[in-house]
This record gives C-alpha cells, sequence and structure tokens, in this order.
C-alpha cells in the first residue's frame, strides 16, 4: 500500500469513527492496592518501564530477524536470570503471594520465550512471547501500588524530572484504565501475529485507536499539555495503521510497525507521570 494511500484511509477512519462505540473496558478501579515503601515503590516502576522497553526492542530485534538478539534481552532483562538484578527478594516482602505468583510466571515465560527465539523460527516466538505479555496484562488488571490519594510534594523526588500530569484520583483511575488497555492491544497484537490470524490484531488494535482518543475524559485532555499531545496523537494513529496495515502486509512488518508503535510509549513514559 502505498504511503499517500494510508494516510488518506488513516484520515477517512478518523472521519467514519465519530459513531459512538460502547465502552468495552472498565474506569471503575477495583485493583487491590499494595501498600509498599516509597523507594520500592519507585524501583519497581522504574522495573516496569525497562519491562516495557525491553518488549520493545525484543519485537524491533524480531522484526530485523534478530532472533538470538531478542533471546538474550529477553533472558537478561525479563527471564528468570533478571530475577536478582530486579531486587525481588526485597520486594517478596511486601507484596501478596499470588502476585509474587504472577511475577514469576512473567519471569518463566520470558525465558520460555528465549529458548523457542533462539530456535530461529519466528512464529512460535511470537506466541511464546504473546505469553510473557499475558503475565503483563494479568497482573495490571489485579493490583496496583500507587497510593490511593494524591500528595503534591513537587519537589520530593529530585532524581525523577518527569512531569506531573497533576491528575485527580478520578482522572488519574481513568488514564491508568486506558494504559491497561493499551498494554492488552499490544499484547492482542502480538498473539494475532503468533496465530498469523490478521482479524485477531485488528480488533485488538482498534481498542487504543481513535476511539480510545475521543473517549478520553474533557477534563483529562485538558490538563495534559502539547508535548504530551504530541507523543499520545500519534500513538493512537499507529494503533490505526496497524488495523489498516494487517489486511495486506506481512506478519514481520506488522511486528516492525507495532516495534515502532512502542518507541511512543517508551518516550512518552520517559516525560511524563501521574503520581510522585
Ligand atoms: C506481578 C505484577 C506485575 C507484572 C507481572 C507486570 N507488572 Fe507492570 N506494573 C505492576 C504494578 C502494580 C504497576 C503500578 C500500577 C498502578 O499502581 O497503577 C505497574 C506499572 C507498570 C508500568 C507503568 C510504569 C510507571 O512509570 O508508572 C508499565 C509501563 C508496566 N507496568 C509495564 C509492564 C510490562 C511491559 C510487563 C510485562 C513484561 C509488566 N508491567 C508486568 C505490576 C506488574
Ligand atoms: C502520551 C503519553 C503516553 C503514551 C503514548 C503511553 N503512555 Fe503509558 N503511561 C503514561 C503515564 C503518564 C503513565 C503513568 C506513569 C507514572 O505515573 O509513573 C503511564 C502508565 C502506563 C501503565 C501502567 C498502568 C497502571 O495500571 O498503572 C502501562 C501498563 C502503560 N502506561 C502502558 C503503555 C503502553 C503499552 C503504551 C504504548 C502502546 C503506552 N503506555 C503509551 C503515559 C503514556
Amino acid at each position: 500500500m502505498s504511503r499517500t494511500h494510508t494516510l488518506t484511509t488513516l484520515f477517512l477512519v478518523s472521519i467514519f469513527s465519530l459513531v459512538p462505540i460502547s465502552n468495552s473496558y472498565s474506569k471503575e478501579d477495583t485493583r487491590q492496592y499494595v501498600e509498599m515503601p516509597e523507594v520500592m515503590q519507585q524501583h519497581q516502576l522504574a522495573n516496569m518501564r525497562d519491562h516495557l522497553m525491553a518488549i520493545d526492542e525484543i519485537l524491533l530485534n524480531m522484526g530485523n530477524g534478530e532472533l538470538d538478539k531478542a533471546a538474550d534481552i529477553a533472558e537478561e532483562r525479563l527471564g528468570m536470570s533478571s530475577l536478582s538484578k530486579h531486587g525481588a527478594s526485597h520486594m517478596a516482602m511486601f507484596i501478596p503471594k499470588e502476585m509474587g505468583a504472577i511475577g514469576i510466571s512473567m519471569h518463566k515465560a520470558a525465558s520460555r520465550f528465549a529458548l523457542k527465539a533462539q530456535e530461529g523460527d519466528p512464529l512460535p516466538a511470537y506466541k511464546a512471547l504473546q505469553e510473557v505479555t499475558s503475565s503483563c496484562t494479568a497482573c495490571h488488571a489485579a493490583y496496583k501500588t500507587f497510593p490511593p490519594k494524591l500528595s503534591v510534594t513537587p519537589e520530593k523526588n529530585i532524581t525523577d524530572k518527569r512531569i506531573n500530569l497533576g491528575f485527580t484520583p478520578t482522572e488519574k483511575a481513568a488514564f491508568l484504565s486506558e494504559m491497561q488497555q493499551m498494554l492488552i492491544s499490544i499484547q492482542g497484537i502480538m498473539s494475532g501475529i503468533g496465530n498469523n490470524d490478521p482479524e485477531e490484531i485488528i480488533k485488538a488494535a482498534r481498542y487504543s485507536g481513535n476511539r480510545m482518543a475521543r473517549e478520553t475524559p474533557a477534563s483529562i485532555k485538558k490538563k495534559t499539555p502539547p508535548s504530551f499531545k504530541e507523543i499520545g496523537g500519534p500513538t493512537h494513529m499507529m494503533f490505526e495503521e496497524v488495523v489498516i496495515r494487517a489486511e495486506t502486509d506481512d506478519m514481520e512488518d506488522i511486528a516492525e510497525l507495532t516495534a515502532r508503535l512502542m518507541q511512543q510509549c517508551v518516550s512518552c513514559h520517559a516525560t511524563f507521570k501521574v503520581s510522585e
């Protein structure tokens, strides 16, 4: 498909998708709050951002046919070998047993992926990668570590230079629910790639496309600065691009596009935050 054609289609998609679509994910935050000392929480969230970055780098390498490199990244940053680096034993004191079990299953899945990727066949490797991300989304659906109340003490953390968006607790819950949906979309796209199933990819990507952009509460839109929208807007558009290209492109190209899409996630996470 030519570039202009793609852009025209994207434009049409954004015009014709103004029909209301019901919201399939809940904005009610029913997750269990897991309290931990602030340093631990900061450490955990930094780990999390690296997890997302690792998935992105894995996809990039898979797209380039560098399965060995993808395997190394998975084992070292997400797999069983990463456990001591992540300070898992300190963390274990603070988290519920079931939450720890999901964490372990993620590390195991990453190690299994590393072995599959090393075998050199991309499709089974994508399938194995999808098992990693399904642990991410399972844990995010069940637990949270952000304190329920926002404490606004801007000067407290001088090493963290990210801009605080200053959301109210309700806005924060709605926003984080969108974020979880984004990761679920990524997971669905990867599952679709592994199953060579364009329909699965399309369905997963749609949730985080223009539909999500339109459903974002107005008060959140008002609070986010232009520099935020410059990353956020194109991210939704890239999900729409995945929807369109899933029909025609081969799975390797979709993986490459997804990896580029995930660089948006990474760059926004490096710049903004919703709590101290
Ligand atoms: C065992 C539980 C668990 C697993 C597994 C897990 N996460 Fe998380 N993650 C959390 C919790 C808890 C938070 C904080 C969410 C909150 O309080 O709203 C979080 C937050 C995040 C954040 C936001 C970081 C920030 O700066 O606020 C990202 C990004 C993230 N996770 C990505 C991932 C990815 C990618 C994976 C899988 C490779 C993953 N997570 C696996 C529990 C988990
Ligand atoms: C325009 C900005 C922006 C983009 C783009 C973005 N995020 Fe986020 N995301 C955030 C912010 C801000 C937070 C809260 C981080 C914090 O306070 O530490 C967050 C948090 C998260 C969380 C934690 C959710 C929870 O329950 O706490 C996940 C998971 C996540 N993002 C996944 C993604 C994925 C996957 C993508 C890309 C497909 C993405 N994000 C793109 C801004 C963004």
